[in-house]
């Protein structure tokens, strides 16, 4: 067994290695792939990185071990299990080893509900596990890994404002890079949780479902670039004005394309719409907030920092909304 430093992985069995990540919300919403193994997307996106809900990952390889072990907020998770194992595959692949790991990971907020527990989870796992085989890899090559366990985890390796996008040459090379850090641009995200059921219909399906049978599809792809540029300069500006109009265009692209998808999907309950009703009128008054939604019913409300209080006041008077919670924009994957 040969690491890439060409040293023995000798699996360190008496030490366990953690990692800490953040799920990403994006602005910019990536959704369709070009390439359903490896996850390569089929546009580029643009994401923050909340502070405040976190996913800690322990990962331990033992040699006596004949298969992963997976456990997830405190239960063996089977079915979680063979995604994770190909994604360890590929570090595994780059040091040299068939060890099989020990990995045990818990968020402090409600799992595959539309808050991106697969980034934050995908992540730390490659943080944790990349240190335990000793790998020497870049911040991009985990980035790389990240994204091969789930599309949007790469972002995740990084903190603040996160640009994921296709390279001009090679549209299948995915390059993910921060673009500000939080203490740049310390906006605030408001988290409105209206339900914490497992969602029915996952990411990957929805979009997959999306680019199959939407006759909007093809239109979304084409005008993603422009969107993405003006995020971008949006963002490089600190302009929230522009920023909010392009995000919420996006959000309710992604959503249009998934209604319109045969059936359609519809991914928002009752307490969903009226937030973004409430978000849009605290805005028309003034309140600089803005609206993201995920696949899932939970609400985002990205504002400056002091409308944050009064945001999340609002949005917890709203029937259906179960809490809120307020974060700062956060750091990226690391070991703790
Ligand atoms: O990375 P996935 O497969 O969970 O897909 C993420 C899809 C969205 O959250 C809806 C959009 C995004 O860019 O994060």
């Amino acid at each position: 067994m040969v690491t890439s430093n060409n040293t023995t992985f000798i699996p360190d069995i008496a030490h366990s290695f953690k990692a800490q990540a953040q799920p990403n919300i994006a602005l910019i919403k990536y959704w369709g792939k070009q390439n359903i193994p490896g996850n390569v997307p089929a546009v580029g996106s643009l994401s923050i990185t909340l502070e405040a809900l976190r996913t800690e990952t322990v990962v331990r390889f033992d040699t006596e071990m004949s298969a992963d072990a997976f456990v997830l907020n405190g239960a063996s998770n089977p079915i979680g299990l063979p995604r994770l194992s190909r994604c360890l595959d590929l570090l595994r692949h780059e040091a040299g080893t068939h060890c099989r790991a020990y990995v045990e990971s818990e968020n402090n907020f409600p799992t595959a509900a539309g808050l991106a527990s697969s980034a934050s989870g995908f992540a730390a796992l490659v943080i944790a596990a990349g240190k335990a085989l000793g790998l020497q890899a870049t911040r991009s090559r985990y980035a790389q890994w990240a994204r091969e366990g789930s599309g949007s985890a790469a972002r995740s390796i990084y903190g603040g404002f996160v640009e994921m996008y296709l390279s001009k040459n090679e549209k299948t090379d995915v390059i993910t890079e921060p673009i500000l850090n939080p203490e740049e641009w310390p906006l605030e995200v408001v988290v409105a949780i209206t339900s914490t059921d497992v969602k029915s219909v996952s990411s990957s399906a929805g979009m997959e479902h999306t680019r199959l049978t939407s006759p909007y599809y093809s239109h979304w792809v084409k005008a993603q670039d422009e969107d993405l540029h003006d995020a971008r300069e949006a963002v490089l500006a600190r302009d929230f004005e522009r920023l909010s109009i392009i995000s919420e265009q996006s959000c309710l692209k992604m959503h249009g394309l998934a209604l319109a998808s045969r059936p359609g999907l519809i991914y928002w309950s009752a307490a969903t719409v009226a937030c973004l009703h409430a978000i849009r009128e605290m805005r028309a008054h003034g309140h600089p907030v803005f609206f993201t939604v995920d696949a899932g019913p939970q609400v985002k409300a990205i504002c400056e920092r002091q409308a944050a209080a009064e945001v999340a006041r609002t949005l917890e008077s709203i029937n259906g909304v179960q809490k809120t919670i307020i974060s700062r924009l956060g750091h990226g994957a690391r070991l703790v």
